[in-house]
């Protein structure tokens, strides 16, 4: 069986943890100037139907340039923003809870981390603060001592900083950057969460170390079972690193499926225009940082992003019915949609 056979005939089988449905986010914009006294609001349209499916043992790559509402999806899903609208379902159960008790217990199941480790982390304190306060607040330090020091070295070891002992008792600033990401993950692991939600989690990181840190959560993955959203604005490492990979354009999803599929055969010309501009699949090593310059034209304004498709001003197949139709997703092959006119069947 290869590799890619694998992982279609799991997709069927494979709990689903996590799923939105049709979440959308807006944001009100300041107001500047002479806008104070108008009453009219007027609204970021960050994030515009979304829906997306995380299952247990896999990984879902959110692909798409800076501003695209990748960030935005993440922090809905984490339910760190009341939603415009939309619905999230922790193993089919609607959740609702952004405070209190019952946010607690979904912040547990559902733990972030973001891009920037060192953000993330806090200087003036050590490895084993905290380690120690995420096992405490989830209730997973234990009874003695012993078993706070067995836990923590348990958490260190899962994301191989060994031997814990020459990492437990450090600052953050005596870290590298990939060491300080593994410790943000290890500190997500101490509350047991069956999602990770992974904010660009490499792109801050130097490149000879990225493949480190992405192959961790790969075996995180494989052995928790853990399902895992990946946030990346490179589709290379989509295509290396992820099971499914979904496109997100100016705050719609545009195209998803099987990530050797949407990368190898991309249906939407968006995502086309992606895979151009990105270096080799195979160097992923190498891959660019800047999200500058892909592809012509800039994205749009989310304050009032085109009509139709959004797409449709940078897209070199535009036809009419784009200009002014919402294009619904159509499906392409098993799994494998676009939202793009190209692919109605009864094209008008
Ligand atoms: N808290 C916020 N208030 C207003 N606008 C926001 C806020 N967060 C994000 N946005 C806007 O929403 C859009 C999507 O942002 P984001 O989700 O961060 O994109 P990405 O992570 O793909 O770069 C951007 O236009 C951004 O300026
Ligand atoms: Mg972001």
């Amino acid at each position: 069986m290869t590799a890619s056979s694998m992982k279609s005939s799991a997709s069927a089988t494979t709990e689903v943890v996590l799923e939105a449905d049709g979440l959308t986010k807006h944001f009100p914009v300041r107001k500047r100037g002479r806008e104070v006294l108008s009453r009219v609001t007027r609204m970021v349209q960050a994030v515009d139907d979304v829906s997306l499916t995380l299952r247990r043992g896999r990984v879902t790559a959110l692909v798409g340039e800076s501003g695209s509402g990748k960030s935005t999806v993440a922090r809905l899903l984490a339910q760190l923003y009341p939603r415009t609208a939309g619905e999230v379902k922790l193993h089919g159960k609607p959740v609702t809870a952004t405070s209190g008790k019952r946010f607690r217990a979904y912040s547990r199941q559902v733990q972030m981390i973001f891009q920037d480790p060192f953000a993330s982390l806090n200087p003036v304190h050590t490895v084993r603060y905290h380690l120690t306060r995420a096992l405490k607040i989830h209730n997973r330090a234990g009874a003695s001592k012993e078993d706070l020091e067995n836990a923590l070295t348990g958490l260190l070891a899962r994301v191989q900083l060994t031997p814990p002992e020459r990492y437990i008792d450090k600052f953050p600033h005596e870290l590298s950057g990939g060491q300080r990401q593994r410790v943000a993950i290890a500190r997500a692991l101490g509350a047991d969460p069956e999602v990770l939600l992974a904010d660009e989690p490499v792109s801050m990181l130097d490149v000879s170390i990225r493949l480190g840190v992405l192959n961790l959560l790969r075996d995180l993955k494989e052995r928790l079972h853990l399902a895992i959203l990946y946030i990346t604005h490179d589709i290379a490492s989509a295509r290396y690193f992820a099971d499914e990979t979904m496109v997100m354009y100016a705050g719609r999803v545009v195209e998803g499926g099987d990530s050797e599929t949407v990368t190898q055969q991309p249906a939407h010309p968006y995502t086309q225009l992606l895979i151009d501009s990105a270096p080799d699949p195979d160097q992923i090593a190498g891959y660019r940082t800047s999200e500058k310059d892909r592809g012509s034209g800039e994205p749009p304004s989310l304050i009032n992003p085109p009509s139709g498709c959004r797409f449709h001003p940078r897209c070199p197949h535009v036809m009419e019915r784009c200009k002014t139709d919402l294009p619904p997703r159509f499906d392409i092959s098993d799994g494998h949609f676009a939202a793009c006119w190209l692919y109605d069947k009864e094209k008008a």
